[in-house]
């Protein structure tokens, strides 16, 4: 293998070239290739699950698109779907990037650490950012436990642990709420129920890229749960200084350049952060933010290369 300064960054007329790490070709993909083009910088779709190894390659990566290069940046919009040893693979498939020296947004561990809710929960505990109280357990009988010993103080959520855009969610206020240990693919993620009910539920999305907010939201439904996907509506916020840097912390406790951070006010009227999400969308809040949102991103991307944070050379 050579030494990743050795590697040439793949260049399209004296720009680097870009890889979007896609599952589908959608409005996510269509805004950000514009954006990247109206900034003057190639950007080539690319499916991770058409992406391998080869240790005869100069880079020991299939990267379908860049041949013998690698791309001068990778910006992972999804993961794709796909067997636990597939997507095990995807994810060396960035590791190896960064290894070699690639600016991967977001960084592998970033997305491990995300896509695992009890692993962002202990990396928010650790940094000191306020969370709700969070159990995860894998066995029936420890789950019940807790739901005895905590129960009285109100209900909890229990969670997929890899869920996402609030499908899967339920309140358990008893034992008998808890689905059997084959429901939830063996894990019980248990978290006390923070939400208050004015004038139905809300919560926050601050949507933060490479130390900045640089949109938010607020979604507000009369169910609460209240993600877009499930019916609720964005609505224009404009975070106070608490709600930024709790949104820059949230984001560094995991190490994700780009986040979009979901927090809720509690009873005691205290910001609380109910997850960090690596490869968030953000159509709903481009319903309401009065600028492109890609352009937005697409800049402070464009600011990892300007900033010579590439170790490879051309
Ligand atoms: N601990 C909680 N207390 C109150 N409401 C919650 C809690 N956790 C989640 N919710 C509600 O459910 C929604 C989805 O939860 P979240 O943790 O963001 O998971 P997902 O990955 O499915 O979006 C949140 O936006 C919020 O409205
Ligand atoms: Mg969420």
């Amino acid at each position: 293998m050579p030494r990743s300064s050795d590697v040439a960054l793949s260049r399209a007329a004296g720009q680097p070239k870009v890889a979007i790490a896609i599952d589908l070709y959608d409005w996510h993909a269509r805004e950000l290739t514009a954006a990247f083009a109206r900034a003057g910088v190639t950007a080539v779709p690319i499916r991770l699950g058409h992406c391998g190894f080869d240790t005869g390659r100069p880079h020991g990566l299939v990267i379908p698109g860049f041949g013998t290069d690698v791309p001068g940046l990778v910006f992972v919009r999804q993961i794709g779907f796909g067997t636990f040893e597939s997507v095990t693979l995807r994810l060396g498939v960035l590791h190896s990037l960064g290894a070699l020296g690639v600016p991967v947004v977001n960084t592998a561990r970033a997305v491990e650490l995300c896509v695992d809710k009890a692993a962002t929960s202990f990396a928010l505990g650790i940094a000191g950012v306020p969370t709700p109280p969070t159990w995860t357990v894998q066995s029936e009988a420890a789950a019940r436990q807790i739901v005895r010993r905590e129960g009285g103080r109100g209900p909890l959520v229990l969670k997929p642990l890899f869920g996402a855009q609030g499908f899967g969610l339920k309140l358990v206020r008893r034992e008998d709420d808890l689905p059997a240990w084959e429901e939830v693919e063996g894990v019980y993620y248990l978290q006390r129920f923070v939400a208050v009910e004015r004038d139905g539920f809300r919560d926050i999305r601050l949507f933060v890229s490479h130390g900045e907010v640089i949109a938010s939201m607020t979604r507000h439904a009369s169910h609460w749960i209240t993600n877009v996907k499930l019916g609720a509506r964005p609505e224009p916020f404009e975070p106070d200084a608490e709600a930024i840097d709790l949104a820059l912390r949230s984001a560094a406790a995991v190490g994700a350049d780009f986040a979009g951070v979901d927090m809720i006010r509690d009873a005691a009227d205290r910001l609380q952060v109910l997850e960090v999400n690596s490869m968030p969308g953000w159509r709903g809040l481009q319903k309401v933010a009065p600028f492109s949102i890609a352009d937005k991103l697409v800049s402070s991307l464009l600011g990892r290369i300007a900033r010579g944070e590439a170790r490879a050379a051309p």
